[in-house]
């Protein structure tokens, strides 16, 4: 098992910056996921870890060993692609078993190997089909079948569930999640859907334009976004985001959307007159806003009840305030007329706050 390391990752097409200086440690064994908008560069920066693109500068490493220089069969990486191309005429045992025979591997351990990746993957029973008889699901997990079989020291996975409808996705993200807990081999899987990625990384790298804008763990991204772009492509609905204006109050500091004033906790007061900023943005999540029909003492503020979405679970309300929409998530079984009134309270650790120039966070 080995780690990847990279350094300050270039990649140009012509004028274009694909990828913008990426560093990025990987730890052996770990489960990373390359997070971001179509078009950030998320493929460019596997092909390059595969050898399948030469980076215009920076360096990439496969445990200590520095891989620019090696070809694409040499750096024992399998990868699987979002349009896995099985072979049509072979069966499955033999797509699965390909790799190995291409490596001499004899075929008595061949007929083991394969045997066992087809139980781990729930497939032995299609092993002697061809792909044309397969549903999309089953071919995607002989595609998986065949990229484990080898063993390989890094697994780079770019979308592979994406051509599996909604249920089947779920599915095999679950069963891949208990497969990277079995091999602990070093993943990188790329995807941009943000549910996917919470729900299987151990860290994950979110990328924009090009570039690299925080790697942490899964809650960490949700917790504690970097950026307002971080905070609004991860969680859904997304969070909440609204300009304020500043004024100081005494020793304290107050927040003015123009819907409500939030008075900043003292202990947040300094770290936001530090900044040095002059114009802020406020972040809350839909599901940390707490709404009630009747008006409370402890009300932040109220609101027009623009929308109602019971999705059974929980209930998503769009709230009409005078600086715009606002999303918040209630209870499965919360209801309130349209046109109606609702008071919003939440606690104030919930609050986020960003630099409205820069969009990077502050609190
Ligand atoms: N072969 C190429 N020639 C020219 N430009 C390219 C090439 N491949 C990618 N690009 C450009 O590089 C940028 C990054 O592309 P990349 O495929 O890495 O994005 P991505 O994050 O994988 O997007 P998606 O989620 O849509 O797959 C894009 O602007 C893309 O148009
Ligand atoms: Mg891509």
């Amino acid at each position: 098992m080995t780690g990847v390391t990279l350094e300050n990752l270039v990649k140009k097409y012509g004028s274009v910056q694909a990828v913008k200086g990426v560093s990025l440690e990987i730890e052996d064994g770990s489960f990373v996921v390359l997070l971001g908008p179509s078009g950030c560069g998320k493929t460019t920066t596997l092909r390059c870890i595969a050898g399948l693109e030469v980076p215009d500068s920076g360096d990439i490493k496969i445990g200590d060993v520095r891989v620019n220089d090696m070809q694409p069969k040499d750096r024992d990486i399998a990868m699987v692609f979002q349009n896995y191309a099985l072979y049509p005429h072979m069966t499955v045992y033999n797509n699965i078993a390909f790799p190995l025979k291409m490596r001499k591997v004899p075929n008595n351990e061949v007929k083991l190997r394969v045997q066992k990746v087809a139980e781990l993957l729930n497939i032995a029973e299609l092993l002697p089909r061809k792909p044309g008889q397969l549903s999309g699901g089953q071919q995607q997990r002989v595609a998986l079948a065949r990229a484990i079989v080898r063993q390989p020291k890094v697994f780079l996975m770019d979308e592979p569930l994406s051509n599996l409808d909604a249920r089947l996705r779920l599915y095999t993200r679950a069963e891949l999640k208990r497969l990277k807990q079995e091999l602990k081999i070093t993943t990188i899987f790329v995807t941009h859907d943000q549910a996917e990625a919470m729900s299987m990384a151990d860290k994950i790298a979110v990328m924009n334009a090009g570039e690299l804008v925080q790697y942490a763990e899964p809650y960490t991204i949700y917790s504690k976004p970097a950026s307002t772009f971080v905070a609004s492509f991860i969680g859904s609905p997304p969070m909440n985001l609204m300009k304020a204006t500043m004024s100081s109050l005494g020793d304290g500091l107050s927040l003015d959307t123009g819907s409500f004033k939030y008075n900043v906790p003292a202990e947040d007061v300094k770290v936001i007159k530090d900044a040095g900023v002059t114009e802020v943005t406020l972040g809350i999540r839909p599901e940390d806003l707490t709404l009630t029909t009747k008006q409370t003492p402890d009300a932040i503020f109220d609101a027009e009840v623009y929308v109602v979405e019971p999705l059974g679970a929980n209930t998503v309300v769009d709230l009409k305030l005078k600086d715009g929409l606002y999303k918040a998530v209630a209870s499965g079984t919360f209801r309130a007329d349209v046109g109606s009134k609702v008071w919003v309270t939440f606690a104030p650790e919930h609050i986020h706050v960003f630099n409205t120039a820069s969009g990077a966070a502050i609190i």
